[in-house]
């Protein structure tokens, strides 16, 4: 090879630029250094996903011994038998030899014993993440998932007045210290539900009645993400899991078994000065981890706080907001329970002012966020069905300010 550098310069340099350039594609994130980020799996908040963690880094430890074995050898060779002159490097190569049967037999058992230390608790862990243990069966808690493009509908055991179950979307609230058997299904293509922090990612497959197990040790705020590549919206196709003491937990399935919160406006009441529709990038999806004063957002108590009214709402905008839902045909694809809407193609919105996020997990569920998904969906989330399967043959137009009429209703439903 005709390099202007000789090789004993050139590698290293490589080596450096290739390290580099590691270091800008991280975009010099320091979450992606310390593995600290929202779905890292180095954090196991749960048996399942502690199991799995500690699976890998029995993996590895005896992954990095053999690479330092290995190295070292190679290391040594490199050095002890490299030329050291311009003899050394056009001499005849020595005698060449064909192994030697013990190091052979030696590097045989060394393998098999690795296999043998990394495949115990590898069967182990395949055992005890597959279903929840027997002893924990009759303590489990049963929820059925089903993925659709884009977001995630939750289907819980709860009746309703004897009736129908209770439906949730995007946020899947499960009490703290109990198995969670989750049903895995999906209406369309393959997706894969994944909590990181709790548990392993398992693919929701059409017509294959898949299931996994989870358990929070504490209450938390977990970030969910679908791990199977499903369409336009795959990237942004995430949800939200929220872990609550069993006290608090069976407050919320009351609080989501009752019908929809009404906001009554006195009548012939207008609406006061509404807010513009704030405009965003269109790649600007965020979550705040800050408050405006800098004083980090605690995740888990800014969803306790969705639950709650704002402290001001403009009863004639909700109102206002409430009609539209009829007019602009809203109803056809989701259900408000009691409020007259049925459909069941979109997301259930009954309580959808009491959830953190909106749009499958992608967006920030405040008022502002809530009017540009409704007011520009395709230029939220590409390809979605509120909009390609909505907006487009149903010949639907939200002006901004009816947008912003809709997110005061929608805010209003906690
Ligand atoms: Cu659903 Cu990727």
């Amino acid at each position: 090879m005709h390099s202007p550098f000789p090789s004993r310069f050139f590698r290293p340099v490589s080596q450096i630029l290739a390290f580099a350039s590691l270091i800008l594609l991280s975009g010099c994130d320091l979450n992606f250094w310390k593995m600290q980020g929202h779905q890292t799996t180095m954090i196991a908040n749960g048996p399942v996903a502690a199991s799995q963690l500690s699976l890998f880094w029995v993996t590895v430890w005896v992954t990095l011994v053999i690479f330092i074995i290995v190295g070292a050898v190679l290391a040594y060779a490199t050095i002890k038998f490299k030329a050291r002159s311009d003899a050394d490097e056009h001499a005849e190569p020595p005698p060449q030899g064909h192994g030697n049967p013990m190091v052979e037999i030696a590097l045989i058992a060394a393998s098999v014993f690795a296999l043998v230390i990394i495949s115990i608790p590898t069967l182990k862990g395949i055992w005890y993440t597959h279903d929840v243990p027997e002893a924990q069966k009759a303590d489990a808690y049963n929820i059925t998932a089903t993925g659709y493009q884009w977001w995630f509908k939750f289907d819980y055991p709860e009746k309703i007045d004897g009736g129908a179950g209770l439906v949730t979307g995007n946020e899947l609230v499960i009490p703290v210290g109990r198995p969670i058997r989750i049903q895995l299904r999906t209406v369309d293509v393959i997706h894969s539900f994944w909590v990181p922090k709790l548990a392993g990612k398992v693919d929701m497959i059409p017509n294959r009645g898949n299931f996994l197990w989870l358990q929070a040790d504490a209450p938390g705020y977990f970030w969910g993400q679908c791990a199977e590549y499903c369409g336009d919206s795959h990237a942004v196709m995430r949800f939200r899991v929220v872990a609550l003491a069993p006290m608090e937990f069976a407050a919320w399935v009351a609080a989501q078994k009752a019908p929809a919160r009404n906001v009554a406006a006195a009548a012939g009441a207008a609406p006061g000065p509404r807010p513009q529709l704030a405009t965003f990038k269109q790649n600007e999806y965020g979550y705040s981890e800050k408050w405006a004063d800098g004083s980090p957002i605690n995740p888990l108590q800014n969803w306790v706080d969705q639950q709650k009214p704002a402290a001001t709402e403009d009863a004639a905008l909700i109102a206002e907001g409430k009609a539209l839902f009829g007019t602009k045909l809203c109803l056809a694809c989701h259900t408000i329970r009691g409020h007259g809407a049925p459909g069941i193609a979109g997301p259930d919105l009954t309580h959808v002012g009491s959830r953190t996020t909106v749009a499958g997990g992608l967006l920030e569920n405040t008022p502002a966020q809530l009017a540009r998904w409704i007011a520009h969906p395709e230029l939220v989330k590409p390809g979605n069905k509120m909009y390609a399967s909505g907006y487009v043959p149903m010949n639907i137009k939200v002006a901004d300010a009816e947008a912003v009429a809709l997110a005061a209703y929608l805010t209003s439903l906690k």
